[in-house]
């Protein structure tokens, strides 16, 4: 058994140039210096909200961006070095499920036809075979047998997710990235093509890169977690570490609910959230200067205004980047902050 993980991003930073008119050009730094592993058979979750670069970072390992520092290496390939031609094995190997699949499905070819295709890319074989291989796509997606005719808008959002699943399946592939695949779909539809995906995972072995903007979703189907902010890991490790136990207070402001037993705990969360809503995510063109986050914070100091945090290790295997991970843990959030804001 290789126990090397199958997908490793190694400082990865990705700039876009932006034409600006009369001044030329500036530069967007969308990602930079993330690394992170995925695991043969495992789960990745990147979370962070809109803009902080989890599809770029997605893309970057679908070769649809071109990474300006870093490396990818998937299966011991250095992705990264591969030319202009993308080598048709990792074509095969990495496949990606998109947030719509009304944009990423053909509005003009049946579920058999959208699939069909999938199998002749990367899999040609007999007329008979090709049909079993359809139905069962059909079935192991969960769905039934009489929609193999149907076209895409014939179907509800989660049936055509369902389509596009087994689109990335039709061609067994090793690594799916799936960039928010469930964030269209109402709440109940979302748990049913997440614990679809779980189950896709145990029997094929796939690994998956899941993106979402959400940490309750990201948790229910991830061994690992990677919290992003302007670009930049703020969090990684254990899901259930993360979730339960949040190191980064950026962290937690992801979290659906912040309800905590503890009426003290709760103070400080609530008193997290209000401040993280009342200062708006800045600009990725002029992040904050030292802790891009310090600005929405309410356990910044001046240090954090003037020193950029790295990850360094929080405690079970989780790391963080934060300069006042002491004092968050222990509970005490800096008094000025909110003053300061009221003021
Ligand atoms: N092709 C592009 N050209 C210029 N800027 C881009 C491009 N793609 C993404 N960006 C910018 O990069 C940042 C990260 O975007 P993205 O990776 O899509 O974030 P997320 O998926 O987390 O919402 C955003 O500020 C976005 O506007
Ligand atoms: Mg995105």
């Amino acid at each position: 058994m290789n126990d090397q993980p199958l997908l490793s991003v190694e400082h990865l930073s990705v700039d876009f140039r932006l034409r600006d008119g009369l001044f030329g050009s500036r530069t967007l730094s969308a990602v930079r210096d993330v690394s992170f592993t995925i695991e043969r058979g495992k789960t990745f979750g990147l979370v962070g909200e809109s803009g902080s670069g989890k599809s770029t970072i997605g893309r970057a390992i679908l070769r649809l961006v071109q990474p300006s520092a870093g490396r990818i290496v998937f299966d011991g390939q250095e992705v990264t070095a591969f030319g202009r031609a993308t080598p048709l094995a990792f074509r095969r190997d990495v496949q990606v499920v998109f947030q719509d699949p009304i944009s990423s499905l053909n509005p003009r070819q049946t579920v058999a036809t959208t699939l069909g295709q999938a199998i002749d890319r990367h899999r040609p074989m007999p007329a008979r075979q090709r049909a079993r291989e359809i139905a069962q796509l059909i079935d192991n997606v969960g769905l039934a047998s009489y929609q193999a005719g149907r076209y895409p808008h014939e179907l509800s959002g989660g049936q055509r997710q369902r389509v596009a699943i087994a689109r990335a399946l039709a061609v067994q592939p090793r690594l799916i990235v799936c960039d928010e695949p469930v964030s269209a779909l109402d709440v109940s539809t979302q748990a049913q093509v997440i614990n679809l995906l779980v189950d896709l995972q145990r029997e094929f072995g796939l690994s998956y890169l899941f993106i979402a903007h959400n940490l309750d979703v990201v948790r229910h189907v991830s061994h690992r977690i990677g919290v992003l902010y302007l670009g930049r890991l703020v969090e990684v490790g254990p899901a259930n570490v993360v979730h339960e136990r949040s190191s980064h207070p950026y962290t937690r402001m992801l979290m659906a609910s912040t309800l905590v037993a503890d009426p003290e705990v709760q103070a400080i969360r609530s008193r997290e959230r209000r401040q993280a809503i009342r200062a708006e995510l800045p600009s990725p063109l002029a992040p904050p200067p030292g802790c891009a986050f310090n600005t929405r914070c309410v356990w910044a100091d001046t240090g954090c205004r003037a020193r950029m945090p790295q990850l360094e290790d929080s405690g079970d295997g989780v790391q963080a980047a934060c300069l006042r991970l002491t004092a968050v843990a222990a509970g005490a959030p800096n008094q000025t902050r909110e003053e300061e804001v009221i003021a």
